[in-house]
């Protein structure tokens, strides 16, 4: 099969261009990785391309050995993914490491993955073993509103869950486990990667300071929805704030504890503390 005919391939681009729509890539802002079925890369195996020169990932992920990623070039724009996605996109291969990497199709016109990279892998290969397997995707956007609270919110993941689920009664459902927040850090590198990967443990989502934020999922539309949700919910809280400092009214712990019990959801009470 031709390798853009494929269902995963046009979500993937869909999704790109969803984020894109949104306001939340600038530029090259933001990068998107999936990892690759099995079979999804039998139907396209030949397709791919010779097998090019082996690169470091610059972190070790042992467990992702052998992986097939389609992920988004580094330097290209959001914007430009549905208009050209051979020379914006990338399916990359996992040597049986986990240490090095190499391009099997597209960057036509040159270039190598993003250069969040060891942040994307890394997420995954927490993810694939605390989820069973069922998570593949890792998105990264510039969220604004997500971006602006971390100015002037303490950059606590209690505070930050807290806050955003009083904005919209979903939230808890959509997120149960909360947000993990990172202080600002050097991005693209080794260093953020791990600090991300911790926090991938116990969140589906991680806020990097100043920046952005990451998002994990099984699917394009839950991992997308999911960032979608919460930078909603930011969007509100940015409203209300902008209104009054403080508010008449809002959701109560009592309340998060009776919304746990009618959606068969766990919400830990280190996010229900008395304000
Ligand atoms: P890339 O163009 O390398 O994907 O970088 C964009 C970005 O958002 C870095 O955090
Ligand atoms: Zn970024």
């Amino acid at each position: 099969m031709k390798i853009l005919d494929a269902k995963f391939v046009q979500d993937f681009i869909k999704m790109a261009d969803d984020g894109y729509q949104q306001g939340w890539h600038e530029r090259n802002g933001g990068n998107l990785s999936y990892r690759i079925k099995p079979e999804e890369v039998e139907i396209i195996r030949n397709r791919l391309d010779e097998k090019g020169e082996w690169i470091p990932i610059g972190v070790s992920v042992p467990d992702l050995a052998g992986e097939f990623f389609m992920v988004t070039g580094t330097g290209k724009y959001f914007r430009n993914i549905i208009v050209d996605p051979e020379a914006c996109l990338t399916i990359i291969e996992i040597d049986e490491k986990g240490e090095n990497y190499r391009k099997r199709w597209g960057l036509v016109e040159g270039g190598g993955p993003t250069s969040e990279l060891p942040t994307h892998l890394m997420n995954h290969e927490v993810k694939k073993r605390v989820s069973g397997g069922k998570h593949r995707v890792i998105y990264h956007a510039h969220t604004t509103n997500v971006i602006a609270l971390t100015f002037v919110l303490p950059l606590k993941d209690e505070i930050f869950t807290r806050e955003l689920w009083e904005m919209a009664t979903e939230c808890p459902i959509v997120f149960p486990d909360g947000v993990g927040v990172i202080g600002w850090m050097v991005p693209g590198g080794r260093e953020i990667a791990i600090e991300t990967g911790k926090l991938m443990e116990k969140y589906d989502a991680v806020i990097w300071a100043h920046h952005g934020m990451f998002c994990s999922g099984e699917s394009f539309d839950l991992t997308f929805g999911l960032m979608h949700t919460i930078e909603k919910s930011a969007e509100i809280l940015i409203k209300v704030l902008s209104m009054k400092p403080d508010k008449l009214q809002t959701i109560t712990p009592d309340n998060f504890r009776d919304l746990a019990v009618a959606f068969h959801v766990q919400l830990p009470e280190r996010f229900l503390y008395e304000k």
